[in-house]
């Protein structure tokens, strides 16, 4: 990763570490988190943060003894020419607020959004790609029909595969989402063990949330 660019880390999250433990959580089945186990929807990392990722690998040291956990990736490149002209053009106005994860906001007092933005920005022909399609939501119809016509895109080029021990994917969280299949955690001990890291090409813009020297993003507020 540091190939890549700069690794880096969230306070929120995992306690700020720069390389994370991705297991399955007894409780925590049905969250949209890496810790359910339920259907992990397609989504960019962090979509809802001024200074997500634009790197993350995910290294496998124990695949599990369910089968079934599938890591999914789309990449707007492959799903673009799927889209309509309008479609593609509604998906790059500021009409789509994006709900803060729970690990980086107190869902209990109320849900956290994103001021609204644009899906799809910079180049006509390569954009970037910045959703979540469990937390993305669009303030009107047309905005919505456009996100309803990008997801059925990215569902049509999807690239799946089961990691192994020792298998790393790295996937360019600026131009395609990723999800995982639903599986059925034992909590025995042996369960799918990733550990995950997160970079991005330029540190320098985020240097406002983290101390000097210091990779680790402190709380959005
Ligand atoms: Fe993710």
């Amino acid at each position: 990763m540091s190939v890549l660019g700069d690794a880096v880390s969230y306070a929120d999250e995992k306690e700020g570490r720069l390389i994370q433990d991705i297991c399955p959580l007894p409780g925590a089945e049905e969250r949209q988190e890496n810790s359910g186990s339920v259907l992990l929807d397609l989504h960019t990392e962090d979509s809802f943060h001024p200074y997500k990722p634009d790197y993350l690998s995910l290294y496998c040291l124990r695949s599990g003894p369910d089968r079934g956990a599938i890591t999914v990736t789309g990449s707007i490149r492959a799903a673009l020419p799927l889209l309509s002209p309008v479609s593609a053009a509604t998906l790059r106005e500021p009409i789509y607020r994006t709900r803060f994860s729970s690990s980086f906001a107190d869902d209990a007092a109320a849900p956290r959004y994103t001021s609204p933005q644009p899906v799809l920005s910079g180049p006509a022909d390569d954009p970037d790609l910045c959703v979540n399609f469990f937390g993305t939501e669009a303030v009107d119809e047309r905005g919505a029909t456009a996100l309803d016509e990008l997801r059925g895109a990215v569902e049509k080029v999807l690239c799946g595969v089961f990691l192994r021990p020792g298998d790393m994917i790295v996937i360019d969280n600026r131009t395609a989402v990723h999800g995982r299949t639903g599986f059925t955690p034992s909590y025995d001990g042996q369960d799918r063990w990733l550990r995950r890291c997160f970079a991005v090409a330029d540190l320098r813009p985020s240097r406002a949330l983290r101390k000097r020297d210091s990779r680790v993003c402190a709380p959005v507020r």
